[in-house]
């Protein structure tokens, strides 16, 4: 669960970690206001969006009077960056930087444990300069229990090459992000910049934090995040009605029955799409588990025919408790009940118990959304062409 920049503002202040003020603004007039509550002569109106790189589309900008805030807030809230539409602003103090830095913690998959990275040339060319220089950015494994403590920061500030001065300062604010990252869950956390100002105050200017969704149970005040998490939308629907739901970013909607079988589903799908146009790949994963009852299959056509990048879908079955009468049924049933709202074409792979009858259930109902296919990687490459056509 990505935050938004506001809410990482709001995380790290409740943890110690030194940020400016900051006030979210949905209109200009809001902004205008915002700014004279602020009471600062140069204010930053920042793009709340769930996207890198907004300072570089012109979701950042400084404003130096209520008229021009509310001039540079009109400019951005409406705007697309990267496909995320501005709906919020935040405004904060203009900072006197003195130097911008780079920190982050996060969970490192590969190696199976948590990451720190540093920089002291942090900014917007962060991701250039990991690739052109990646040695000017200092790479830690933590200890999952002890983390960052006072001796590893102070490793991490040395070995990163901060000016004797500046160490204690930055690593006491590592420590505190530290534990932000730990006692919220998160499986990243990202400081870029890490500021210091012209007095030598040390200050957290952005945050990006991802929040370990599986950890919801115990932090109530998520609901909040996840009530406000539009990009996650989809993934929110799907969990209210007990779906196993993950959004992805292609365009071949997938269900299948057994997580085994639908990561499988997705790979083929992945290289059914490789050399067609516009390489379509796997819109989200979705285990309808072992009860393919109509409502299960309704709502998960449902789910995924509502994501507005699908072209395609592929229903890949394979009969065991579930026979595959039950599931053909179960699509059939669910397309009446969705009626107009199905728009998308349908893939069937069914296989194992009951095929047969299964097969002539969807025969019979003849609904001109559905294709049979008699094989998963038949049913991969016609779902994929699909998609493909219809980009
Ligand atoms: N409060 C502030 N005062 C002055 N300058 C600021 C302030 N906040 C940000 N900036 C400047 O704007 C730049 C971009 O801001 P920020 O890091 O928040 O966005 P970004 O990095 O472009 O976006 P993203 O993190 O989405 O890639 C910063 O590197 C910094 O130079
Ligand atoms: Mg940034």
């Amino acid at each position: 669960m990505d935050l938004l920049e506001f809410q990482a503002r709001d995380l790290f202040e409740s943890f110690g970690v030194p940020v400016l003020p900051g006030l979210v603004a949905s209109t200009p007039r809001e902004a205008r206001e915002a700014y004279e509550r602020l009471g600062t002569q140069v204010a930053v109106v920042k793009a709340q969006v769930r996207v890198g790189g907004r300072g570089k589309a012109g979701g950042v900008k400084l404003a130096r009077s209520a008229d021009e805030v509310e001039q540079v807030a009109s400019e951005i809230l409406g705007l697309d960056i990267k496909g995320h539409v501005v709906e919020q602003v935040m405004l904060s103090p203009g900072a006197d930087i003195a130097e911008e830095y780079y920190f982050s913690i996060l969970l490192d998959r590969a190696n199976g444990s948590y990451l720190a990275m540093c920089s002291t040339e942090g900014g917007m060319d962060i991701e250039q300069l990991a690739v052109e220089r990646p040695e000017a950015l200092v790479k830690l494994p933590l200890h999952p229990v002890e983390g960052v403590t006072a001796e590893v920061a102070a490793e991490i500030v040395e070995k990163s090459g901060f000016p004797e001065g500046d160490r204690a300062a930055v690593g006491a604010v590592l420590e505190k992000l530290w534990v932000a990252f730990r006692n919220s869950d998160a499986t990243l956390v990202e400081v870029n910049p890490l500021v210091k100002t012209g007095s030598g105050q040390v200050l957290a200017l952005d945050g990006k934090v991802t929040l370990d969704a599986n950890a919801s149970f115990r932090h109530p005040g998520w609901d909040a995040y996840e009530a406000s998490s539009g990009d996650v939308d989809l993934e929110r629907q799907a969990k209210e009605l007990d779906l196993n739901y993950v959004k992805l970013d292609g365009s071949v909607g997938i269900i299948g029955n057994g997580a085994g079988l639908v990561m499988s589903t997705l790979d083929v799908v992945a290289g059914a799409g490789k050399d067609l146009p516009g390489s379509p790949r796997p819109a989200n994963f979705l285990d309808i588990g072992g009860g393919a009852s109509s409502t299960v299959m309704a709502n998960g056509l449902r789910i995924i025919m509502s994501d507005p990048q699908v072209k395609s879908v592929f229903v890949n079955v394979f009969g065991g408790i579930t026979a595959c009468n039950d599931v053909a049924h179960g699509i059939v049933t669910a397309l009446e009940v969705l009626g107009d709202e199905a728009k998308l074409p349908i893939v069937v792979r069914l296989d194992g118990n009951a095929v047969e009858v299964g097969k002539a259930i969807l025969e019979e109902a003849n609904h001109p959304l559905i294709t049979v296919e008699s094989t998963m990687d038949g049913a991969a490459s016609a779902a994929a062409k699909l998609a493909s056509e219809r980009n």
